[in-house]
């Protein structure tokens, strides 16, 4: 079995190695000939987990000249979403599969829009890695990935991988709570880490940052509570707290795109609960104001770099 895989970020190089390692071929769909060319240059994707490193050398090609798709892997950022299956969309064979494995709610159901959502199965992972350079990921933190789906059955997916398979991947009968769940935690630590440019520890360890968190989870238990959405079997407060501490070094992602002046899934995280609380008539001030902030912060990103040229 062959799978293609759409966004070379850390999580799509993770599982580049890792399905090349249990013997399924391997291509990754690049953006352009610049980033096919880097590509080449580092003769495939290289691997660090625990203490040790391994080239998979795995094929890469640009959208334009790539072969029937029988497994698609799409983990793009979920801006990216609608632009990056479309570009593939063609290649599709009438049984393929997409599994979409990316942050934020919202673009999952896009997804199936685009390719029919008896194709589409969605998952959600807590492994940590992150990308030394282009094509060289480390596996910081070993996590697991549940997979399941709204309108088909994914566990056929998760059975076509081995025993041996070296990431922890389970079937999820309710997938929709799992992402919920993500986005809560998502929710309330991205958001504050962008604007207070500071570690996730530091939202346990600061006080003033500390009651923001708190209210951001009060709020979105509200959501979640109006919804019917079991979060966990403790308070989010404390939960998202947990995942700060564990996570204490960690600078977010969502502060790792605002430095690197990329876009941030802002849209698709907090942008998203606030487009779910205005449709059940619940006010969330406080993730509206995190909301406000971080566009604003891309937004004087987006203006120095025009002014640079
Ligand atoms: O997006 C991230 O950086 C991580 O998902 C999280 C939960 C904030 C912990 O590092």
């Amino acid at each position: 079995m062959e799978w293609t895989i759409v966004g070379a970020g850390a999580i799509g190089c993770l599982w580049g190695a890792s399905l090349q390692q249990a013997g399924f071929g391997v291509t990754l769909v690049l953006r352009d000939a610049t980033r096919l060319q880097q590509f080449r240059r580092a003769g495939g994707i290289r691997l660090t987990r625990e203490g040790n490193e391994s080239l998979h050398r795995v094929k890469a090609t640009l959208a334009g000249d790539c072969g029937p798709i029988e497994r698609l892997l799409l983990c793009t950022k979920a801006f990216d979403t609608e632009a990056a299956l479309r570009a593939v969309l063609p290649r599709l064979t009438p049984n393929a599969r997409v599994l979409v494995l990316q942050n934020g709610l919202g673009n999952q159901q896009l997804a199936g829009e685009l390719v029919g959502p008896w194709r589409l199965a969605i998952g959600s992972t807590t492994d940590g890695a992150w990308l030394r350079a282009p094509f060289e990921v480390v596996h910081a933190g070993r996590g697991q990935t549940r997979i399941g789906a709204s309108d088909a059955d994914s566990s056929d997916l998760v059975a076509e991988l081995p025993d041996d398979f070296s990431l922890e991947v389970c079937s999820d009968p309710d997938i929709e709570t799992t992402l919920w769940r993500k986005l809560a935690v998502n929710c309330a630590i991205n958001p504050l880490t962008a604007i207070h440019a500071c570690r996730n520890g530091d939202l346990v360890r600061i006080a003033r940052y500390r009651e923001e968190l708190i209210r951001l989870c009060d709020e979105f238990e509200l959501v979640a509570r109006a919804r019917g959405t079991q979060l966990f079997d403790r308070p989010l407060a404390e939960q998202a707290q947990n995942v700060a501490a564990a996570t204490g070094d960690n600078f977010s992602s969502m502060l790792q795109d605002i430095r690197h002046r990329r876009t941030t899934e802002i849209e698709q995280i907090t942008g998203y609960l606030c487009r779910e609380a205005e449709r059940l008539g619940i006010a969330v001030p406080t993730h509206r104001a995190m909301l406000e902030q971080v566009r604003k912060l891309e937004a004087t990103q987006h203006r120095r770099d025009s002014n640079h040229g």
